[in-house]
């Protein structure tokens, strides 16, 4: 039987990167899965992948940013599939609304505009927060779920000129810590991974030649992760049976280069 069979996930920012990767893995492991993301035309081709491999998903099109959509998210899965076992929050955006870099942008945190850190607050960590807020009563009440929230290496480091992005990843990583020690007598486990995985974003971030080559250098595996393989097969254990006593864990999975 398969591994995560007629579990129901939830992944947000599934459309690309790191979260369709994750998308696709759960669902070979037999979890039915709700891509979420923003954009209707990748929420739909990933449900369309997912259901030409023979696969279970229903695809919904949702800013996390906004409470209301989340929750409507939330009550579509569950009116869908009878329940929801698993929240992977891996939605980010920075900037602002229509001026979407692939990448945070690179500014002295003195000059960054407030609209810039309520943009990356509201669909970081608000994001997070509110699809944990919404799956909840139902987790509460099968006494029973998984939730995996997205913070980033570059913010633990303190990566200069990213103070929005950083800030939010680790409110989310804080958020984790602390939503593990008040869920777990619920069997909740809640826990945050910290990515270097090879998206579009990332490549974009290290456009420039001579830091993406001292970047690869400090790769010990000497390469960057996969996300359907990598990304996704981690999660597919952290969302497992087999994990059932990991929570409240940081998770670095970037190939050992913070190390
Ligand atoms: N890649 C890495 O190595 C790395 C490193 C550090 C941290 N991370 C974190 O890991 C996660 C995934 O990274 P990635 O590289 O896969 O990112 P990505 O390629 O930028 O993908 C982000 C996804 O989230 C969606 N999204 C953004 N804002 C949203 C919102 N308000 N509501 C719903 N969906 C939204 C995007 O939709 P659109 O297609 O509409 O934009 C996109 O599908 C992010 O949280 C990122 O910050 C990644």
């Amino acid at each position: 039987m398969a591994k995560l069979a007629d579990k129901v996930a939830i992944v947000t920012g599934a459309g690309r990167g790191i979260g369709r990767g994750i998308a696709l893995r759960l669902a070979k492991d037999g979890a039915h899965v709700v891509v979420a993301s923003r954009s209707a035309a990748t929420v739909n081709k990933v449900v369309e992948e997912i259901k030409t491999a023979g696969m279970s998903a229903i695809g919904s099109t949702v800013d996390v940013g906004s409470d209301a959509q989340v929750k409507s998210m939330v009550a579509q899965t569950v009116a869908t599939f009878g329940a929801v076992d698993i929240l992977i929050n891996v939605a980010q955006s920075w900037g602002s609304p229509g001026r979407h870099a692939l990448s945070p942008p690179e500014t002295p945190f003195e000059d960054i505009s407030d609209e810039e850190w309520d943009y990356t607050f509201a669909t970081g960590f608000k994001g997070t927060l509110h699809g944990m807020r919404a799956v909840l009563p139902f987790m509460k009440s099968q006494r029973h779920g998984r939730i995996v929230n997205f913070g980033s290496p570059m913010a633990l480091a303190g990566k200069p000129y990213m103070a929005p992005y950083n800030a939010t990843k680790e409110a989310i990583r804080s958020l984790s810590l602390t939503a593990a020690h008040e869920l777990g007598a619920y069997g909740i486990t809640v826990n945050c991974i910290l990515p270097g995985i090879l998206t579009d974003a990332l490549a974009d971030n290290l456009k420039d030649p001579s830091q993406r080559e001292a970047f690869m250098k400090k790769l010990p595996m000497g390469h960057l992760g996969d996300p359907e393989h990598d990304a996704g097969g981690l999660i597919a254990f952290l969302v497992s049976d087999d994990a059932s006593y990991f929570t409240g864990g940081t998770l670095i999975l970037d190939g050992g280069a913070a190390h």
